[in-house]
């Protein structure tokens, strides 16, 4: 007897009246119409079906200090930076663990069971480290945290950059970051990038950088960054995020560098709801929108994903770990509003950025966990129109959160009983 059988459900890929057999925490099989004897079966009544929600960029050792100890003002990058700096000091272990384990509460609930967080290495006491360690370890059992060493003050401009993100690594921290256009030069943010990947590849760990996160056309650390992977073998194991000087660069130029990232291997995470708050800031008009080149990145071959990013902190007062607003964003920043556009951003917050966390066992086939959404829509295109209900959330087949279904009960003249739901034909 299987543990869960699905039935009636639509999935991504727009296959109908699917069933999902669910045992020990995998799935069984996928296919039409399986009636199957099972400890439980849910109907999933022609709704739509998807693998988790993985978020492969996000900062949760400053998550949910919106305000501690001021807000951001100007809005900026440079202000948020420089807020962070002032709140460093004042973190303590305890209030961080609970900000943290209070965001994932929040993750889980919009069915976002995957997040690739940086942590700041900056600081020698490493207290930040420390503390998403044991975040880490407290939300195994229901989310996969993996943590990038992210040197915020410049892993050569900072004092001890180098040692202390060695010992980030040493104490279990997974991924390597860094921050070229940060550093004091662009010759040193070059010397940084190729560093970083030679740590990397030392010791057999990705490569995921906040790279030219700026509007200046001339900061090209992510040819750096691409020549590097491809140098050190690193070659679908290396990761620039944000990259939004592309946004503003020489088309010329441009049309080398696509090429050459996708020859790389290097995938790019843009990172839309904080790019187009924080991107464009000293312009006047016309204020550029300081997102990466998304669709044309996808076209040369990149794999390219959606990340969060910001939730109430520093940089960004607003979000709730709910990646279809990441993705709602996204398309309408790079207008990618056709269908097929729009399929893609779907996939930019899903199987793209779990591609790139190098996550296992990933999907809706047999031999994958059972880890997926339902969705209170009937496609992808619907579930990012709405920023659809998760009505139920499932991991390695147990469910973890549910929510009842958004609908208003409305009182109209000559409509008795009429309720809406905003499905369309619904
Ligand atoms: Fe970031």
């Amino acid at each position: 007897m299987l543990d869960l059988l699905v039935k009636n459900a639509t999935l991504p890929d727009g296959r109908t009246g699917m069933s999902i057999a669910v045992q020990a925490g995998r799935i069984t099989e996928v296919t039409p119409g399986l009636d199957a004897p099972a400890a439980e079966t849910l109907d999933a009544a022609g709704l739509l079906v998807a693998p988790h929600f993985v978020d492969p960029h996000f900062h949760m050792d400053a998550t949910l200090s919106y305000g501690l100890p001021r807000v951001n003002e100007s809005g900026t990058l440079l202000e948020g930076i420089a807020l962070w700096g002032e709140l460093k000091p004042l973190l303590t272990a305890d209030a961080l663990v609970e900000r943290a384990l209070a965001y994932c509460d929040w993750a889980v609930a919009k069915g976002l069971l995957a997040i690739r967080s940086h942590v700041d290495t900056s600081d020698p006491s490493l207290l930040a480290v420390d503390a998403l360690l044991d975040v880490k370890r407290r939300v195994a059992p229901y989310l996969d945290l993996q943590l990038v060493a992210f040197p915020q003050d410049g892993v050569l401009r900072s004092p001890g950059g180098v040692q202390n993100l060695e010992r980030a690594l040493d104490k279990g921290v997974d991924v390597v970051g860094g921050i070229p256009h940060f550093e004091r030069t662009m010759a040193d943010g070059a010397a940084s990038v190729k560093l970083l990947c030679e740590i990397a590849a030392r010791r057999g760990k990705l490569v995921d950088m906040h790279c030219d996160e700026s509007d200046d056309p001339h900061s090209r650390h992510i040819e750096t960054l691409a020549f590097e992977a491809q140098r050190l073998g690193l070659q679908g194991r290396a990761t620039g995020s944000h990259c939004t000087s592309m946004h503003s660069m020489d088309n010329y130029y441009v049309s080398k560098l696509l090429p050459l990232i996708a020859e790389s291997g290097v995938s790019v995470i843009a990172n839309p709801l904080i790019n187009i708050t924080l991107q464009g800031r000293h312009d006047t008009y016309p204020k550029r929108r300081g997102m990466t080149r998304v669709p044309e990145l996808m076209a040369a071959g990149v794999d390219v994903a959606f990340g969060h990013d910001c939730v109430m902190d520093p940089w960004y007062g607003l979000g709730s770990g709910d990646m279809l607003e990441v993705a709602h964003m996204g398309l309408h920043v790079a207008q990618m509003t056709s269908q097929r556009g729009m399929r893609q951003c779907f996939e930019a917050v899903t199987t793209n950025a779990a591609k790139i966390l190098h996550l296992e066992n990933y999907g809706l086939a047999a031999g994958c966990d059972a880890s997926f959404v339902l969705l209170q829509a009937r496609d992808p295109i619907e579930a990012l129109r709405l920023r659809a209900t998760r009505l139920k959330v499932f991991r390695k087949g147990r469910l973890l959160a549910e929510t009842a279904p958004a609908t208003a009960a409305l009182n109209l003249p000559g409509r008795a009983g009429a309720t809406a739901w905003m499905l369309a034909g619904a």
